[in-house]
This record gives structure tokens, sequence and C-alpha cells, in this order.
């Protein structure tokens, strides 16, 4: 049997992944690929100590040389995360001639451009399906099955811990801290879990995907970027009363040749295809101008299912190797479009405010919005506190910014007590949308 020589940079949740899924589909992989895919050396830390069954202690390292000086290595895994070392040990390999594969989205959505390229320029790939959706194929789909498509919008739920959380405050009426405190519990959140709380996960994400969807290098700076902290079991009471449910979702969209790029919590209506995704399941909804609407669906991380889709990409480069690329791994160097200011986007809003208990404060609150071009498309107000009555608009379509400047000015209003959320939410139609 024809063997492909392959070093492994860590031996972590998806390093481990990709050793025993080598082993249990090892027959499968060698009718699809033609070869047999044997990991030479393996990247350890020191004092490291295997949880993954077989590994022999001669494949392991702790010296980066011997998997980079190694002849007989043609391709390079790299799973052991962060920007430093990943980034420059990355980029050595693709100087010693040895084709990459990552699942590193954070590094590729800082620094992808720069290790494309690198990779082109030496005549390499650099292949990085798990780093979006891990076992959910979307990346290579993106460059190859869509690529005779324009691709106008892209809405995806690109984490599975905070969908998680949010299924859970939804079917079981708790709050946010709760559902974090037995995610964590459970291991399906972080000790520190703020890179995916706070969207930082999902704008990473975004960005690989907007890069590659609408050919520009798009900037991580670019992607606003908000958490789920803020949600209240109420807002997700509102929502389901309004025929809604709240995702956190990164929305992509080209309009008018401009680029909306965002990570927020949002309304959809219940019946939208992303509203059925629960749990930590991750989804991302695709609408290419030949195509239509697509929807890929799956499980966004794991040992295996992430092992799944970085191994597909092992398979992917021993087929197309001998092929010198001329593309450049989806990226693109010149910028061809502008991303737009947040403060541009139009949309349609939830707020929800506390107000005191007086008659005439949603008049004024509504007479304030028109002055701003923001119009009421529902309003609800019921319920009684001795803190106030809570009152709920959804707008129709404004610009951001009068909405911040109309919510400004409602703050002053004597009667107001809070503003306890605001929520975009997601129609379906896009104006310029053909
Ligand atoms: N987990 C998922 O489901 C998933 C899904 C999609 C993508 N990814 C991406 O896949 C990559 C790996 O994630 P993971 O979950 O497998 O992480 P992990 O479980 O923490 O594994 C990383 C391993 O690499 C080791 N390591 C770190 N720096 C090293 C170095 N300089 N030299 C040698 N070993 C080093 C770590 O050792 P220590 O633990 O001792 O630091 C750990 O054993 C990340 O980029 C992540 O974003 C993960």
């Amino acid at each position: 049997m024809k063997k492909i020589k392959v070093g492994l940079m860590g031996l972590g949740t998806v390093g481990g992944g990709v050793w025993d899924v080598l082993r249990m589909n090892r027959d499968e992989i060698i009718r699809n690929c033609g070869y047999e895919i044997k990991i030479e050396k393996i990247l350890v830390k020191e004092g490291f100590k295997p949880k993954v069954s077989g590994v022999s202690k001669d494949k392991l390292t702790h010296n980066f040389d011997d998997i980079v000086e190694n002849d007989e290595i043609e391709i390079v895994i790299e799973l052991i995360g962060g920007i430093e070392p990943a980034r420059e040990y990355i980029l050595r390999a693709i100087k010693a001639g040895k084709h990459v594969v990552t699942a590193n989205k954070a590094l590729l959505a800082q620094h992808g451009v720069e290790l494309s390229k690198a990779a082109y320029e030496a005549g390499v790939r650099l292949s990085y399906e798990a780093s979006v959706a891990g076992g959910v194929p979307i990346i290579n789909p993106l460059k190859e099955s869509l690529g005779a498509n324009k691709i106008k919008k892209i809405m995806g739920i690109l984490n599975g811990t905070t969908n998680y959380i949010l299924t859970k405050m939804t079917n079981e009426n708790v709050d946010f801290h709760t559902v974090l405190k037995e995610a964590q519990d459970m291991g399906y959140a972080e000790a520190d879990p703020t890179a995916d709380v706070e969207g930082f996960d999902a704008a990473h994400k975004l960005t690989i995907l907007s890069t590659l969807a609408f050919g520009t290098p798009v900037k991580f700076k670019d992607v606003h970027r908000e958490g789920i902290t803020k949600i209240n079991p109420l807002d997700i009471e509102y929502a389901r009363e309004l025929g809604y449910v709240i995702k956190l979702l990164g929305i992509a969209k080209e309009i008018d040749g401009e680029l909306e790029l965002r990570v927020h919590p949002t309304f959809i209506p219940k019946n939208h295809p992303l509203a059925a995704v629960n749990d930590s399941f991750n989804a991302v909804f695709v609408k290419g101008n030949a195509v239509g609407d697509l929807m890929f669906y799956g499980r966004g991380a794991g040992d295996l299912p992430t092992a799944s889709a970085v191994i597909s990409d092992v398979m992917d480069i021993i087929k197309k190797r001998s092929l010198k690329p001329n593309l450049k791994n989806g990226f693109s160097y010149e910028p061809t479009k502008k991303a737009k200011p947040m403060g541009e986007i139009v949309n349609e809003y939830y707020i929800r405010f506390m107000v005191k208990d007086i008659p005439g404060v949603l008049g004024k609150i509504a007479t304030l919005f028109g002055e701003y071009n923001v119009s009421l498309s529902s309003v609800i107000q019921k319920g009684r506190s001795e803190r106030g009555v809570p009152l709920v608009f959804i707008t129709h379509e404004a610009r951001e910014s009068d909405i911040q400047k109309a919510l400004q000015e409602v703050n002053s209003i004597d009667e107001v007590i809070e503003i306890g959320n605001i929520i975009r939410v997601e129609n379906g139609q896009e104006r310029g949308e053909q």
C-alpha cells in the first residue's frame, strides 16, 4: 500500500480525533484517496501523556525541527491552536515545501492572507475545512461546489456553546448565568467562556467565510461583534410571543457592492430553517445567485467530527498535490469591496424598555422615534411590577445610526426607567437582493 507521511502538531481534542479516525476508517480513507495516511511524527509539549491509545513514544517529539526537517513528511497538520507559535510553524512548514492543513480559525481570521501568500509563493496548499463549523463541510463547498455563484448572503449559527446556552434558556426558561455554569460543569463551555459568549469565535469564523464568499480580504476588525451575555429570559419570552427565536448569528451580506459583517444575537422567524438548529449544532445558510438557498448543518465541534474535516483536507491534498496550485486557497489579496460601517446598516429592531406606569409614555417614545424616521410595527405592553411596566417594540426597517440616536434621547425621558435590550431582527428578503 502506498503511504503518505504526515506530521501532526498537537495531540489534544482534535489531534486525538485525527489519530482515532485514521485508525477507525483506514479502509475507507485508502479507498477514497488511494493512499494510507501515516502519522510519522507528533509535536507535543514536555510531560505530555497521550489520551489516545496506540501512540508509540518514538512518534512523539518536543522539537518542531523533527517535523519540518524530515523530507519524507509531505503534509503538516496544525492542531495546537492559538496564534504563536502556530503561525511561525506553519510558515516554516510552507517554506520547507510542505502542504499544510489547519483548524485554527483565530489564526486564519487574523493572518490568513499572510499564510495564503506564503503557500501560493511556495507552490503548496493551505487547507482549513475544519476551521469553520467543525465537521460540517462549508469551506470546500464555497470554494468548489458553489464556485460558479455570486454569494449574496451567509447567515450562520457558528458557535455550538452559545447555541447550546440559548437553546436551554429557550426550552427551560432559565437565565444565562445558570446555563453557562451548567455548560461549564458538563465540559460544553470553557472555564474562560469569553471567546464563545462574547462572539469572538463566531466572528473569526465569519471573517473566514466572508473572505471566501465575497472574494475580498475581509478584516476581523471589520466584523461588528456582540455576544449573548445580555440576553434575558424576558427577551426569549417576548420573542416567542412575537413568533421569533433568538440565535447568535454570524451575518454577512453583499448589498450594493458593500459588505455587512456582523455577529450578534438575532430574532429570526420561528419557521426559518436556522430557528430549528438547536443544542450544540451548527448550521450555515448560504444564498447564491444561481443555486438559491442552501443550508449546511451538523456537528460544529468535537474530536471525531472535526477530525473528519481535517482528514478530508489531507485526502484532498493527496489527490491534488501533483497539480501546482494556481489559486490562492480561497483567499484574495486585493480589496474589491468595502465593509459598511455599522451605523449605515438598515434593519428591523426589537427594543425592550422598562417604563413608569403613567399614561402617555408609549406615545412619547413613539413620537420621539418618529423624529428619527423609526416607525413601529408591533408593540407589547403588559404586566406590571413595582419597578414599572415592560414595553416592547418591533420597529419597521430603520438605520442603525437613527436607532442609536433615538435611544440616546429616549433615555432622557423621565418616564423611561431603563432600556432593557435591543436585538436586531432578520426577516428574510433583503433590500437590493435579486
Ligand atoms: N475542539 C474542537 O471541537 C475544535 C473544532 C474546530 C476547530 N478547532 C481548532 O482546532 C485546534 C485545536 O483545538 P483542540 O480543541 O484540539 O485544542 P486542545 O485540546 O487544547 O489541543 C491542543 C494541544 O496542543 C498542545 N500544544 C499547544 N501548544 C503547543 C506547542 N507549542 N507545542 C506542542 N504542543 C502544543 C496542547 O497542549 P496543552 O494542553 O498542554 O497546552 C494540547 O495538547 C484549535 O485551533 C481550535 O480552534 C477545535
